[in-house]
């Protein structure tokens, strides 16, 4: 994949007998997103980096009267007649600014789990957290461990599209995602349990997908060279990249009978597996759930789903 990089504006400067520079850089991403560019303006000294701000292409909505390269330009101008004018103050003041904090924000460490799995039924005593069950229990009888995390006990924040995560590799709002990415990052094995909800799934899996969007995003700018993003403790490294395989199952249930009530929950999960990098690797679908009510009355169905489980954790 191509990706350029390219200075744009740069200024080498000295005060008070020390040198800065500041530089205004466009990264290309189109080889990955459809003119996606990323500005990156950054005051440093002596290799050290004391101020930065980032904005790309799609955080400018259709009907914002300004873009992201007239932003980063002027930026670039307003920082540097702020430092001209009155430059300890000025440099100061942009070693503390917003910009910075916004990078630098924490990610709390999260356990590490062989597998993760996602109850996305808000009922916590319904057929996903049955299955959910058998799971666990048969992951923890291979010698495995595991988490079952459920999005609607949890406070996340729906994605608002900011395009934020994009710049810096994490999402804006700093809530119980990263908890659930953190856990999944970790993990080798993502079993998602999800009910069909008018024809998808329900609004809070939903919520968990789309806000899977920063991993995705940290997944992809992380390969930029020359392109730091933060790392769960602070510190500018490009750790957080997924360097190991992670599987994923996806066991599902729906009131109606018939199959093709899974018809367009199954495009989603696929999307979500892609996006966030997790090999499909197998599926049980149980249809006619509002007549049969309890799926443990299925013993061909515990099975199926316990040896699925069983032969993608062992492989
Ligand atoms: C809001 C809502 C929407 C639903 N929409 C569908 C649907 O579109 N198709 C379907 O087959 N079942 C639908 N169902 C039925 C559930 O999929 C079914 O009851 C399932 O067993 C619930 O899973 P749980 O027992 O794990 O909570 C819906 C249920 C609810 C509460």
């Amino acid at each position: 994949m191509l990706l350029t990089s390219g200075i744009l504006m740069k200024n080498d400067f000295v005060k008070n007998n020390i040198r800065y520079s500041l530089i205004l850089k466009r990264y290309n991403l189109t080889a990955m997103y459809p003119e996606m560019y990323l500005y990156v303006l950054t005051l440093s000294s002596s290799g050290n980096v004391l101020a930065e701000f980032r904005t790309n292409t799609y955080e400018y909505s259709p009907t914002v009267p300004y873009s992201a390269d007239q932003t980063a330009c002027k930026l670039y101008s307003v920082w540097m007649e702020g430092i001209e004018n009155e430059p300890e103050e000025y440099i100061e003041y942009l070693e503390k600014n917003e910009y910075n904090k916004r990078k630098r924000r924490e990610r709390p460490e999260t356990d590490s789990k062989d597998a993760v799995i996602i109850q996305g039924s808000p009922r916590p005593d319904g057929n996903c957290a049955i299955i959910s069950g058998w799971v666990k229990e048969t992951l923890e009888s291979s010698g495995l461990s595991c988490k079952i995390i459920f999005p609607d006990d949890m406070i996340i924040h729906p994605c608002i599209g900011c395009y934020q995560c994009y710049n810096y590799g994490c999402c804006t709002f700093k809530d119980e995602m990263d908890e659930i990415i953190g856990s999944v990052k970790n993990s080798s094995l993502l079993i998602v349990c999800t009910p069909v909800y008018t024809d998808t799934v329900p609004a809070g899996i939903k919520i968990c997908i789309d806000r899977f969007q920063s991993y995705h995003a940290m997944n992809k700018i992380a390969g930029i060279r020359g392109l730091q993003i933060t790392e769960p403790s602070g510190n500018n490294r490009n750790v957080n990249k997924q360097k190991k395989e992670i599987k994923g199952l996806l066991f599902s249930v729906a009131g109606r009978k018939g199959k093709s009530n899974f018809d367009h929950l199954l495009p989603v999960i696929e999307a979500f597996f892609a996006n966030a990098k997790i090999r499909y690797s197998g599926r049980v679908l149980a249809d006619n759930m509002d007549n049969i009510r309890d799926i443990s009355k299925c013993k061909n169905l515990e099975d199926k789903i316990k040896n699925l489980t069983k032969k993608t954790a062992e492989s």
